[in-house]
């Protein structure tokens, strides 16, 4: 039996495909979720990392690509039982075309007003919150008000043990300032470079399972 610590770390955008050569996605550079997968190897933990459309990946990690948020949820889903600690910093898109075109959608019907009917994508870190068992679950809230308020409402209702939650300007910079949520206690960490912040991260997050399950091996 693996007695090692193992982190699925979700990572990266998705992309959720329109047509062969149109898709929705967002400005997600993966940069987070790479610095986290590098924090853990470092620490001698185990990684998954299941990462989506980034420009940034992690070194020494082995790699699960995929594409979209549904790609995302099955990879998640195959390595969920076996992990010890989940983190959820992936951009995932929340809507995908209810249709996606075979062909490339032509567009000499410009005379009328096109829409586009989308479906919700399933919450993948809820769906890990909701299924832990002696497991960690941590997510991310990006908010533009009310931050800490509104993170403490996602950990709740995604049954996460932590969340980093973080403003607007964190996107696509390489310092930035977040609080480290739980329900208990509330850290910031101030205009930090995003591998000490990912340190921190990985320490919560292991405090934490040592706290539910001490009989497991630090590496
Ligand atoms: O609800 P919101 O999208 O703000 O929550 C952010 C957290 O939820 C992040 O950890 C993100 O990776 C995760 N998430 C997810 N599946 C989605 C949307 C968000 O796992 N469909």
């Amino acid at each position: 039996m693996n007695n090692k610590i193992t982190f699925l770390i979700l990572s990266g955008s998705t992309k959720e495909y329109i047509d062969p050569v149109r898709y929705i996605t967002n400005e997600s550079s993966g940069q987070m979720g790479s610095a986290i997968a590098e924090a853990a190897t470092k620490k001698g933990y185990e990684v998954v990392f299941v990462s989506g459309t980034a420009r940034v990946m992690p070194k020494n990690v082995k790699v699960v690509n995929v594409i979209t948020a549904l790609d995302m949820f099955k990879a998640t889903k195959s390595s969920f039982k076996e992990a010890d600690i989940i983190i959820g910093a992936a951009a995932i898109v929340d809507y995908r075309p209810l249709v996606v075109s075979k062909h490339k959608i032509k567009k000499d019907c410009s005379n009328i007003i096109m829409s586009l009917k989308l479906k919700q994508n399933p919450d993948i870190i809820k769906y890990c919150g909701q299924n832990k068992k002696n497991q960690v679950v941590a997510g991310f809230a990006l908010e533009t008000e009310d931050l800490i308020p509104n993170a403490l409402i996602k950990l709740k209702k995604k049954n996460l043990d932590l969340i980093v939650a973080n403003g607007i300007e964190t996107f696509n910079s390489k310092n930035a300032t977040v609080s480290i949520v739980t329900s208990d206690m509330v850290l910031e960490i101030r205009n930090k470079k995003k591998n000490i912040i990912a340190e921190k991260i990985i320490n919560e997050t292991v405090r934490i399972f040592k706290s539910i399950s001490p009989c497991k091996n630090d590496h």
